[in-house]
């Protein structure tokens, strides 16, 4: 999963194409490039590293009015300026690919027993001199021709230098958007890259082709036929991608979840249940129908559906199976009649989670959900219930507003399937109310921000900490444990507290913190037990504590007073504290808090 650029215009495009980069690094960013043409040049310029690492190597001179430029999480061959994109072909294409090709390798064979040499270890510069290859001086007809034989997934942006004002573009399988400005126009991974330069934006279909150039646009279907698709005018602003006062993104967007889970609440809620019209018309006859549910995510999202499993199983007394979607995807699984599908994904792009959409046998479910984070996604445009988080752009490559607001939307179909099914209404207001409260709720616990930070210097010279939880919140220490290992590279494992005899206790010594949230349930004396256990070990507790969770604390331990007592929202509130935990010991380990090693937002490839 990559970030891919490209414009054609009358104006120097080469700053457009970098700002584009930098909005697109969430993607991958260990190494960066660019192409441009200028009159009767192909210049190119890489860098190992983020974006900013390019940038410094382009002089303010180097100009061009079309070209093309890359973001990299490595696949095919290490990081490295020689393998990052854009890849040419015998100097006059180039070439910028998001994706991986599968039969890269006897394309590769054959293009060399032909002549072309290989400069990288990619999979992409194979396409490069394939496109080269049938090139005859119409670069629409050399990308269609070399698409029809790539096997894989790949989002890509071609120029060429004998044809300086045009760039094709295509799409399977990984994300492409055109967007239209005046006198020019452009190609994205996504809206969010060219937000500065325009508004106006085509979203292309599986197999779409389009070329573009200063004043026009033509898309092409998978069968080389012209086809029209519909201009959109997206609502997102180049502003709202802003760290504004805040050091990092991760840190306002923990601060904005008391916003976020407002917004995705608003014009959904009544007094005491929620509106008809949340999940649109057709809605209704499904969700009567449902008597088992299965979800699929990944990372932080599939997180999310392991709480809301627990949520469905107690509220609706339905079953719920959750399952990743990397397993989910490749695995024969047996689907019990009326079982509603239900996926989770922030950006809509994951291709695990996508590709278990895609191939579900849509008739032996009676219906699929998907709760996402971007409108414009490819989730979104081809799930038929859908509804937005709306928790707004996520930058840090770490999930923070968008698993909060995604497990407010699972109460949300949660207690829409429940109005549907007739769950006592007494529950729904009982949920309701408390969805209600929420946002003050979290506004109070990011007040805990100075008192986290400070309990955080203890985690700064560990290697190892354990999570532990009961019930719902077994989901909810697997994202704490998550969130830390992401940011600080601590080695973080999750374990339901009543596992801890078999097995993780052997590691419990004074080094190792354990951590701990304890609401105020039924399963709080069972988990005192096990805080017992690690004590006698000598390890050190971080408790999180709900109100009422009273514990008989020792000086040993670090206990965190949270001062909200609830029944069903708990795990939201209880993801707060363990954000800001990770976030603090992350930024004293002076990690990149929001672009980890290894890491990237939004992972389009398998
Ligand atoms: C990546 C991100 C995670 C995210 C996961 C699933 O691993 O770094 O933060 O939870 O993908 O992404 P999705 O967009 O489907 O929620």
């Amino acid at each position: 999963m990559c970030g891919i650029v490209g414009a054609v215009a009358q104006r120097d495009v080469s700053a457009i194409l970098i700002e584009g980069l930098r909005r697109l690094e969430y993607r991958g960013y260990d190494s960066a490039g660019i192409a441009l043409i200028d009159r009767n040049k192909l210049e190119r310029f890489r860098a190992l590293g983020k974006v900013q690492a390019l940038a410094d190597k382009i002089s303010p001179e180097q100009a061009g009015s079309t070209g093309i430029a890359h973001t990299r999480w490595a696949t095919h061959g290490a990081p490295s300026e020689v393998n990052a994109h854009p890849h040419f072909s015998r100097d006059r294409i180039a070439l910028v690919h998001n994706g991986i090709i599968e039969n890269y390798k006897e394309i590769r064979e054959k293009l060399f027993a032909d002549g072309y040499e290989f400069e990288s270890e990619t999979d992409t510069e194979t396409v490069a001199h394939l496109i080269e290859s049938y090139f005859e001086g119409d670069l629409y007809s050399a990308v269609h021709k070399a698409v029809g034989q790539l096997e894989g997934t790949f989002g890509l942006a071609v120029i060429v230098l004998d044809d300086p004002d045009t760039l094709v573009a295509c799409r399977k399988g990984s994300p492409l958007v055109v967007g239209l400005g005046i006198q020019e126009n452009f190609v994205a991974s996504d809206v969010s890259a060219l937000l500065p330069v325009t508004n106006r934006f085509i979203y292309l279909e599986e197999g779409d082709l389009v070329v573009i150039n200063q004043k026009d646009y033509q898309i092409y279907g998978a069968n080389g036929e012209p086809k029209e698709l519909e201009v959109n005018i997206t609502e997102m602003s180049a502003d709202s991608i802003s760290k504004g006062s805040y050091r990092h993104y991760m840190q306002k967007e923990i601060h904005e979840q008391a916003n976020a889970v407002a917004e995705c609440l608003e014009g959904r809620i009544s007094e005491n249940g929620v509106l008809d019209s949340v999940f649109g018309p057709d809605s209704d006859r499904i969700f009567k129908q449902v008597k088992q549910i299965q979800i699929v995510a990944c990372g932080t999202s599939y997180h999310a559906g392991f709480v809301a499993k627990y949520w469905i199983e107690e509220i609706l007394g339905l079953p719920c199976q959750i399952e990743v979607a990397s397993e989910f995807r490749y695995r024969k699984s047996v689907v019990p009649q009326d079982t509603l599908f239900v996926t989770l994904s922030q950006s809509g792009e994951t291709a695990d989670t996508l590709a278990a959409l895609r191939n579900l046998p849509l008739e032996d479910y009676c219906g699929s959900v998907s709760i996402c984070n971007v409108p414009e996604s490819s989730l979104v445009r081809e799930s038929s219930l859908v509804l937005m988080t709306r928790a707004g752009p996520e930058i840090g490559v770490a999930s923070t507003k968008a698993f909060t607001t995604q497990l407010v939307s699972m109460l949300l179909l949660i207690v829409s399937i429940g109005k549907a099914r007739g769950l006592d209404e007494s529950v729904i207001a009982d949920i309701v109310h408390e969805l209600r409260e929420l946002p003050g709720q979290i506004s109070e616990l990011l007040k805990l921000d100075q008192q986290i930070e400070a309990v955080a210097e203890d985690f700064v010279d560990k290697h190892h900490a354990l999570f532990l939880g009961r019930g719902v919140h077994y989901p909810i220490a697997m994202e704490g444990a998550l969130k830390l290992k992401e940011i600080s590279y601590i080695h973080a494992e999750a374990y339901p507290a009543g596992e801890l005899k078999h097995g993780p206790l052997a590691l419990v010594d004074t080094e190792m913190p354990v951590v701990v949230v304890t609401p105020n349930d039924d399963l709080l004396e069972k988990l005192h037990s096990n805080m017992q256990e690690v004590k006698a070990r000598g390890g050190k507790l971080y408790v999180f504590a709900h109100q009422g969770a009273k514990l008989a604390e020792t000086e040993d331990d670090v206990v965190i007073q949270m001062n909200c007592e609830t029944r069903w929202t708990t795990p939201i509130l209880s993801t707060i504290p363990l954000q800001l935990l990770s976030y603090y010991v992350a930024v004293q380990r002076g990690t990149d808090v929001d672009q980890p090693r290894n890491l990237a937002k939004s992972v389009t490839v398998e």
